[in-house]
């Protein structure tokens, strides 16, 4: 998401290069023109992008998050508007699974909301998702998978377990 607003910017950005006098049209005081024109240019466009960034919440609305693993032990962190629970686990360092990389494949991104209240704040989950979650490890009625769990502000103080096992550990423990 964050990649795909800065290409915007950058598209943006170019667009805004692009309007800079050709170098065809220099005169004796062209420099001191073209360099002020550029300024002022500049000056707008970073003005332009900070407003830009500033409307799409880039410049960064956080809520808190709380992991618990299998051991109770507790993982306060801050987690921006607009990422998911799966990505700001492994920027934090908690250990988390991901297999399919968020692409709805895998089940081992399997959290527990802890708060039925909090879980209620979610959109409901998509038929790919539940059939994920039908073959989650220690499946419960507030599981949802870490990938889709987007942080909104609404979700602030969000407490999610993270159970002990993952249906790829289970099924390797048999063998
Ligand atoms: Fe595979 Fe979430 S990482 S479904």
């Amino acid at each position: 998401m964050f990649v795909s607003k800065f290409y915007r910017l950058g598209v943006h950005a170019a667009k805004h290069l692009m309007k800079a006098p050709p170098l065809t049209q220099r005169t004796p005081y062209f420099s001191v023109v073209h360099s002020q024109y550029i300024h002022g240019q500049r000056h707008q466009l970073f003005s332009s992008i900070a407003s830009e960034l500033e409307s799409e919440g880039v410049n960064e609305e956080k809520i808190n998050v709380t992991f618990v693993d299998k051991d109770g032990e507790e993982m306060h962190i801050k987690v921006p508007v607009g990422m998911s629970m799966l990505e700001a686990a492994h920027e934090n360092d908690i250990e988390l699974e991901g297999a399919c990389e968020a692409s709805l494949a895998c089940s081992t991104c399997h959290v527990i909301v802890m708060d039925m209240a909090q879980y209620n704040k979610l959109p409901d989950p998509c038929d790919e998702e539940n059939d994920m979650l039908d073959l989650a490890f220690g499946l419960t009625d507030t599981s949802r998978l870490g990938c889709q769990i987007i942080a909104r502000p609404e979700l602030d103080g969000l407490r999610l377990s993270i159970p002990g096992a993952t249906r790829n550990f289970a099924v390797q423990a048999k063998h």
